[in-house]
């Protein structure tokens, strides 16, 4: 697995699970074990999400050793708001069974965040964060924290996949020295990406999936990716994507797919 370092040297796997969307319950415990047991070592959660006790369920039932695993939770916008960071932190760490995560971050840019940051970072001093980072930050808000902050962000997580490659805040994101991370990297559940036409064509010529097309231009564009499955064959295939090489040509005919076309919500415009 290749693996990509923050800049507090901290070293991340380039892919991981996402659980977004995973049902609560055994569909959750599944996917975690499957991906741990097929060599993944890298599970993306968040407290929204609502399966944090699965997840940490899961890590424990693989028997993979807690240390060997890159976990990462995030911190919900209602707990930002309330000022409750370092609460909803501890009861994250409950949830998961753990008594610390490798990745932190902020999950959205709401009221507080500037406060939440200062949490973190104390959280982070303390051992109980390896690193923190930021999701769904767009300039003027990484500019904020930039005011304030004592610990660089270490990542951003933003929405990236081939209708809407998200390249401009990548970017900008990698200039303020943070990694990206991309979610909804397969179009989101219910998209019409891995049915694309050229995608399709692509996946003919390299004997592989769509999907591992894509993921396959994610790894070589350098962004960390969380593809999301819960059946066990697709988060096997998913992580089969290092014995191949996109040509350049190829990776800007991906490039070229993109037209702007967001699967979630905007981070200058939501309500939540
Ligand atoms: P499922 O969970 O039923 O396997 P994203 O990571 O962009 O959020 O995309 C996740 C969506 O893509 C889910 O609907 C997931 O469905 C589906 N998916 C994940 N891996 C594959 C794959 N290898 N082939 C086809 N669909 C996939």
């Amino acid at each position: 697995m290749n693996t990509i370092k923050l800049n507090n040297g901290k070293l991340i796997p380039q892919l991981g699970l996402g659980v977004y969307q995973t049902p609560e319950g055994e569909a959750t415990v599944n996917a975690v074990k499957w991906a741990l047991e097929a060599g993944y070592r890298h599970i993306d959660a968040a407290k929204v999400y609502g399966n944090e006790a699965e997840v940490g369920k899961g890590m424990l039932e693989s028997g993979v050793p807690r240390e060997e695993i890159f976990l990462t939770t995030k911190l919900w916008n209602d707990d930002v708001r309330a000022g409750r960071a370092k609460e909803a932190f501890a009861e994250s760490l409950k949830s998961l069974q753990t008594d610390y995560v490798d990745l932190y971050l902020i999950h959205w840019p709401v009221d507080g965040f500037e406060k939440a940051w200062s949490d973190l970072e104390e959280l982070y001093e303390a051992g109980k964060i390896k690193a923190i980072g930021l999701s769904n930050f767009h300039k003027e808000h990484i500019e904020r924290i930039e005011k304030i902050a004592h610990i660089k962000p270490a990542v951003n997580q933003v929405e990236s996949h081939p209708y809407m490659n998200n390249q401009a805040l990548i970017d900008l994101s990698k200039s303020y020295g943070m990694e990206v991370e991309v979610w909804s990297p397969l179009g989101g559940t219910g998209g019409n990406l891995l049915s694309d036409q050229t995608l399709q064509a692509l996946a003919t010529k390299y004997g592989k999936s769509p999907a591992q097309i894509v993921l396959r231009w994610d790894i070589q564009r350098e962004v960390i990716v969380i593809p999301k499955s819960t059946h066990k064959e697709r988060i096997e295939v998913n992580m089969d994507v290092f014995d191949f090489e996109l040509t350049s040509e190829d990776m800007d005919i991906i490039n070229q797919l993109d037209r702007g076309e967001r699967v979630g919500p905007d981070p200058d415009n939501f309500d939540f």
